[in-house]
């Protein structure tokens, strides 16, 4: 049978949100992309002016975080108290807040309710950070992308200068690296491999292979038992 909950973890830049876009179009599934659960939470914080340090303030603000996601099966839209943020939260500074914020324990345990909510029918593909290892344990399928830092710095680079943006890839190269340590030294729900996790390198794999190959694992086209 086809896995009905998808899990999709990885670094920044290993490809999971076009990864989980691709299968969640492929399969018909909705598509929860949890890292603009975190980036939205640093635009809010930011706005009332809380300090991406004060874990408690961050933790109350999140149980209360008026987000919700609309996905269209083409686009994915994220509004906060209604207002689209889908744009306003996809810059560096929001990625860099969002590993800030996402750090703190009061933070993580007030969005973990809304995140197995968002998975609770089924027919779903969630990426993150700690979706097979903490969110949904129980997830049919478990996918941990990785990919050389040079690539992914090259598709970060990508992305900002297809947006306009003026691009320093050893900048961005090195504000990876930062990143990559910061979300997997953390205490609370680090960046790590599931132990059941089926992990795909997409360095030099084009987007469309590396989507066909995970809705091949989806359908347990190679999985034991599946
Ligand atoms: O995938 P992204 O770049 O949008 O994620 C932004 C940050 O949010 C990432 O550096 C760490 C944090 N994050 C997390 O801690 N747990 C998740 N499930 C998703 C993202």
């Amino acid at each position: 049978m086809t896995a009905r909950v998808i899990a999709i973890d990885g670094p920044a830049g290993s490809g999971k949100g076009t990864a989980a876009r691709g299968v969640a179009e492929a399969l018909g599934y909705a598509w929860v992309d949890t890292g603009a659960i975190y980036r939205t939470l640093a635009l809010a914080s930011g706005r009332q002016g809380i300090d991406w340090d004060d874990g408690e303030a961050l933790g109350q603000l999140a149980a209360v975080l008026g987000i919700a996601f609309s996905w269209d099966g083409a686009r994915l839209t994220v509004t906060l108290d209604g207002e689209d943020v889908s744009e306003a939260i996809r810059t560096p500074e929001m990625g860099h807040g969002a590993s800030a914020v996402s750090r703190h324990r009061p933070v993580r345990a007030a969005l973990l309710d809304l995140q197995r909510s968002l998975a609770a029918d089924g027919g779903v593909v969630m990426d993150g950070r700690d979706i097979g290892t903490v969110v949904l344990p129980e997830a049919d399928l478990k996918v941990y992308l990785v990919a050389s830092v040079d690539e992914r710095a090259r598709r970060r680079a990508d992305e900002l200068r297809a947006k306009g943006d003026d691009v320093d890839t050893d900048a961005i190269r090195e504000a990876i690296e930062a990143r990559d340590t910061r979300d997997a030294s953390r205490s609370v729900a680090p960046l790590k491999v599931a132990r059941d996790a089926i992990v795909v390198d997409t360095t030099d794999v084009p987007p469309a292979e590396v989507v066909a190959r995970l809705v091949g694992l989806a359908r347990g086209d190679g999985v034991v038992g599946g």
